[in-house]
């Protein structure tokens, strides 16, 4: 295990891009997200009922809600806080000017990974 990483992640190297595997798929809820802590930065990944995986910084700009705590629709999130929504696709704020980090995620062999840049 790596420093600053939860036990199950490990960091992968393929071609020349960095990724992170970051637990099994099964262990985020359909239809919801969960954080993950990897040194300082936090993850949330979504797993949206509609399809597939999406990924983006977990702390809320507006005052740091845990947006993984959030409601998930098929591609934003709404903050658990106060509302605001972002994104699933890019992180951009939708009724806010703010936005939050995205992360490329695939799953493989059941596994998350996202792409760290
Ligand atoms: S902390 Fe997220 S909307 Fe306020």
């Amino acid at each position: 295990m790596t420093l600053g990483m939860e036990a199950g992640m490990s960091a992968v190297t393929i071609g020349r891009a960095h990724w992170l595997r970051l637990g099994r798929v099964k262990d985020v809820g359909l239809g919801q997200g969960r954080c993950f802590k990897v040194g300082d930065t936090q993850i949330a990944v979504f797993r949206p009922r509609e399809a597939g995986l999406r990924a983006t910084g977990a702390v809320c700009p507006h005052r740091a809600g845990p947006l993984a705590q959030g409601i998930v629709g098929r591609d934003t999130v709404i903050c658990p806080f106060h509302g605001y929504r972002f994104s699933l696709v890019d992180g951009r704020g939708l009724d806010n000017d703010f936005s939050v980090a995205s992360y490329r995620v695939e799953v493989r062999d059941g596994e998350i990974f996202v792409e760290l840049r």
